[in-house]
């Protein structure tokens, strides 16, 4: 597949997507999310991916949702669009997703780096939901997944100013995992996505899944939803081999079977 607004490549087991418009810092248009909806499905298919990376380039995740695409735009043709429905199919990719965010994360860049499992952040992140400054609200996920992160005070304070925060902020409020100089947040995101690519793919799966319903579902459907995730895990053939190989004190050789 050749893409336009994004680049592809691997590394032993990890899919790798880099936003590639770097001269309007990553705006999202239409063409680059569906470039990367196409390619994040066509990762999930690939039995030799385990994990994902997302990432920009030092200066920008993503600026938001291209303001150029949408500023003449009627309701009624957005609205026909539909153009968030693609971002919806993100929630649905099984393997887990990395963000290695520098710079920019804003409107639709936070949005979709909340869209990830994982984020490492380089101390030059900033991280916000601006949409307020142009008259409107986040369309992808934003009063959403963000207040669910950080809280309803933070949220509420990050949404009505569009104040964008640091690095060290969305640190210590969850919603990044980690902080890194700007040199080494690519090669952290990596790192990560390569031991979680080692784990058994079946397990990392269903625990990805479970961990989402926290969000969804009461105390007690969540818990019961856990419980039938893993007696199903029980009828792997890497459970046998993970328990086996710890009673017999060696590395397990995980098939994703
Ligand atoms: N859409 C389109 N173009 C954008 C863009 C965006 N979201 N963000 C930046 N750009 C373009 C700029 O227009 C500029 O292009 P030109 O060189 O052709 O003029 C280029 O990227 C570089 O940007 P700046 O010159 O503005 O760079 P800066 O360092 O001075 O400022 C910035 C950086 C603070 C991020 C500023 O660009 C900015 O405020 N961008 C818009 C952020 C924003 O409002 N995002 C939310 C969009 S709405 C949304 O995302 C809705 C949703 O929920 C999905």
């Amino acid at each position: 597949m050749t893409y336009a607004y994004i680049h592809v490549s691997t590394d032993e087991s990890v899919g790798i997507i880099a936003l590639n418009r770097p001269k309007v810092l990553n705006a999202l248009n239409l063409q680059l999310i569906d470039e990367l909806v196409a390619e994040l499905e066509r990762m999930d298919r690939d039995p030799e991916i385990r994990a994902i990376v997302i990432t920009g380039n030092d200066r920008a995740f993503a600026a938001g949702a291209d303001i150029g695409e949408m500023a003449e735009a009627s309701a009624i043709e957005i609205m026909q669009k539909d153009q968030f429905a693609v971002w919806d199919r993100i929630m649905l990719i099984s393997k887990p997703i990395i963000a290695a965010v520098s710079g920019f994360a804003l409107g639709g860049g936070c949005e979709l780096m909340m869209s990830c499992d994982l984020v490492v952040a380089s101390e030059s992140a900033l991280i916000g939901q601006p949409e307020v400054n142009l008259a409107v609200m986040p369309g992808a996920g934003g009063t959403q997944r963000l207040t669910r992160a950080v809280g309803l005070r933070k949220a509420m304070e990050m949404l009505l100013t569009g104040e964008p925060i640091t690095a060290a902020e969305a640190l210590r409020y969850g919603l990044v995992n980690k902080v890194v100089p700007v040199e080494a947040y690519f090669r952290e995101a990596l790192k990560l996505a390569k031991r979680i690519a080692k784990q058994p793919p079946l397990a990392v799966r269903m625990i990805k899944k479970a961990v989402h319903k926290a969000d969804d579902l009461p105390l007690d459907e969540g818990m019961d939803y856990e419980r039938n995730c893993f007696y199903l895990l029980l009828a792997s053939e890497d459970r046998y081999e993970g328990m086996k190989a710890f009673l017999e004190k060696r590395k397990a050789t995980f098939t994703g079977k």
